[in-house]
């Protein structure tokens, strides 16, 4: 059997008194692309730095290509490639000078321009790195990540602040190193993005794995249930009969498998009261109001969901 790219088991890291993972394991096979989805301060980029070997973990075990990334070990970093969440390029260098550089470290990297080709900053390669957009600034963190044509990239929201025709270029680009057999680990706080990239989704909160699955898996056990969500004007109360629950912005939700019956016992309800359902909406739930279940953004569901924590 190969090796995967990487293996994490019960991982944690503690900086004095603040736990910022507290027991995160899971495994990543080689030409996967994973994302790690979670709240800010989940613990997603510490992850990530453990496993880039930029920090130690204070407990558990962790492979990356079979190595302890601890170790930092040469074989295991020329495999690599990275976009840390906060870019670190020198501002007096230019893109073109930047990618020529990190080429340089690795044993077969990708030639320079084309590099720039393919993240789309051949038309500012000679501009000084500092002088860059955000975004453009962004699309030289992926060139550098790219350059060294690696086997596995943690990519740690490479997208943040791509316009939306640069984020869908991006995400064609790290599909295709997904079919090349690459591997690949990223965060993103984009659910469209995690949805079109992911092989798999683990969903991390306050260091601790919530749950973890293929993008269907995750959503497939709600789809059988249509969510109806509506407004009432002022103090109107649906009847408990319905099944409705309030949500954190005052709106209403009732969750069904009866679709038709549930609209026409709520419609008639409605009728008879003599309210109006402002914004009534019915539609499958995405994958977005399925984490933000998971993480705790609404109220819990009446006792329908399962795993939660
Ligand atoms: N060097 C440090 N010293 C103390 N606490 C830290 C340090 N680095 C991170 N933390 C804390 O650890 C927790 C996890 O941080 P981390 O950066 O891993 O979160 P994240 O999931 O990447 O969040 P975001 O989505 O905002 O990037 C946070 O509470 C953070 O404040
Ligand atoms: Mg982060």
């Amino acid at each position: 059997m190969t090796v995967p790219a990487i293996e994490i088991q019960h991982i944690s890291k503690t900086y004095g008194e603040v736990t910022a993972v507290a027991d995160v394991s899971f495994t990543v096979q080689q030409g996967e692309v994973l994302a790690l989805l979670g709240p800010n301060g989940a613990g997603k980029t510490t992850t990530i730095e453990i496993l880039e070997g930029h920090r130690k973990a204070t407990g558990g075990t962790v492979r990356v290509l079979g190595f302890d990334p601890a170790k930092r070990d040469r074989q295991m970093r020329a495999r690599l490639g990275i976009v840390l969440q906060d870019s670190r390029t020198d501002p007096e260098l230019t893109p073109r000078e930047c990618v020529a550089m990190f080429g340089s470290w690795y044993p077969d990297p990708r030639p320079v321009d084309e590099v720039l080709e393919l993240v789309g900053l051949t038309s500012v390669a000679d501009r000084r790195s500092g002088r860059l957009s955000g975004g453009q600034q962004r699309r030289l963190d992926l060139a550098l990540a790219l350059v060294g044509n690696p086997d596995l990239l943690f990519l740690d929201e490479p997208t943040t602040g791509f316009d939306p025709s640069a984020r869908r270029q991006a995400w064609q680009l790290i599909s295709d190193l997904g079919t090349l057999g690459k591997t690949v680990l990223l965060t993103t706080h984009y659910m469209d993005e995690a949805e079109f990239l992911a092989d798999r989704i683990v969903v991390i909160s306050d260091g601790r794995v919530l749950a973890e699955g293929t993008p269907s898996q995750l959503v497939g056990p709600h789809t059988d249930r249509v969510r109806i969500t509506f407004r009432l004007d002022g103090a109107v109360v649906p009847p408990t009969g319905l099944g409705v629950h309030q949500l954190a912005d005052g709106s209403w939700r009732i969750e069904t498998r009866e679709t038709t019956a549930t609209l026409h016992d709520l419609t008639r309800w409605a009728l008879d009261a003599d309210v109006e359902l402002e914004d009534l909406i019915v539609r499958r739930p995405s994958l977005e109001e399925i984490y933000l279940d998971l993480v705790g953004s609404t109220p819990p569901e009446p006792a329908s969901e399962g795993a939660k924590r």
